[in-house]
């Protein structure tokens, strides 16, 4: 498919090009001709990833210094240094579309750009380290695993290695709430508590309803988005119920229940006034995730001055070392 592709390429102008490959399921590189609204719906939906995955490591940074063993400890530092790692393959492939990443930043610590909505959610206990590894990251991966095969490669190439990193986050929850549930009453309880406050939130993350979701279709038709909204939610609902069962914890959802006619879960309704009161800004943290993502940004000034003026310094020696 690609060779015929790349035989016809000379035949074909930038357009027609673009309509082929994302016809043949094929992948769009930087330097290929794209139209403008596909180049701006993936800087926006890429810089609001990659904004997400750095103050996605606020939430569970607090508890570093408090985790409750050295083997904890190690694991969540472990962790989120990935998510760091995450943001910035993301920043780089957002940088392939002619955005830079100092655009991106400011637009973030301005306010300008989104993230998801989830990081906005307080983390009051050890208990919530366990449930964001297994809801937050296990939505993640619902919501991320497809677009691995998403038409813009740069992007596609970042979400495979990304994946196998959000495996091991939602293995690491699920065993700290395992750990607690096999523990003392309270520790049972704090599971408990964890898992009811983050649920809803995590549900949450895959979007409104697809009867409201107005960008979907167009990601669709140009392959970046491979599923519905609302098929993400149903495919993660049917992952948790068995783990649920296995941790002993209840999802807090009495209108749970399989429905065999449609071979689907069927779920109470979602409290989508939450969502869009968070999602405009008016969360639990919102203030306080972007001013420390400011403050961190304007501390670390020095440092992006210094590694510039190493850089320079070694490409002056380097262009001397050449001349001579
Ligand atoms: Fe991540
Ligand atoms: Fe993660």
């Amino acid at each position: 498919m690609t060779t015929a592709l790349t035989a016809d390429a000379g035949t074909l102008d930038g357009e027609a090009m673009f309509d082929a490959l994302i016809e043949a399921d094929g992948r769009i590189e930087p330097r290929d001709w794209m139209p403008e609204a596909y180049r701006r719906t993936l800087i926006r939906q890429i810089s609001q990833h990659a904004h997400s995955e750095i103050i996605g490591m606020q939430p569970e940074g607090a508890w570093i210094t408090r985790a409750p063993s050295l083997k904890r400890k190690s694991i969540l530092l472990a962790k989120v240094q990935d998510e760091a790692g995450h943001g910035l393959y993301l920043y780089s492939a957002a940088q392939t579309l002619g955005i830079t990443r100092d655009e991106m930043t400011q637009q973030l610590v301005d306010g300008k750009a989104r993230y998801s909505s989830i990081f906005n959610y307080p983390t009051p206990t050890w208990a919530d380290m366990g449930a964001i590894g297994w809801l937050v990251d296990g939505a993640a991966i619902c919501n991320q695993v497809p677009l691995c095969r998403a038409s813009y490669g740069p992007y596609g190439r970042a979400m495979v290695r990304i994946c196998k990193e959000e495996s091991f986050h939602q293995r690491q929850g699920f065993e700290i709430l395992l750990t607690l549930m096999q523990g003392t009453e309270e520790q049972r309880e704090m599971a408990q508590d964890a898992v009811n406050r983050w649920y809803w939130p995590s549900l949450m993350m895959f979007g409104p309803p697809d009867d409201d979701s107005p960008n979907s279709a167009q990601s669709m038709a140009w392959n970046i988005k491979r599923f519905s909204n609302d098929d993400l939610r149903q495919r993660f609902v049917s992952m948790l119920v068995p783990q649920a069962a296995v941790l002993g914890v209840t999802l807090p959802d009495p209108d749970l229940r399989f429905n065999d006619e449609t071979g689907q879960y069927d779920m109470g309704e979602i409290d989508w006034t939450e969502f869009h009161e968070v999602l405009a800004g008016r969360g639990p943290l919102n203030t306080l995730r972007r001013q420390h993502r400011r403050e961190a940004h304007e501390e670390g000034a020095w440092v992006r001055e210094a590694a510039a003026a190493y850089a320079a310094k070694k490409n002056a020696a380097r262009t001397q070392t050449a001349a001579a």
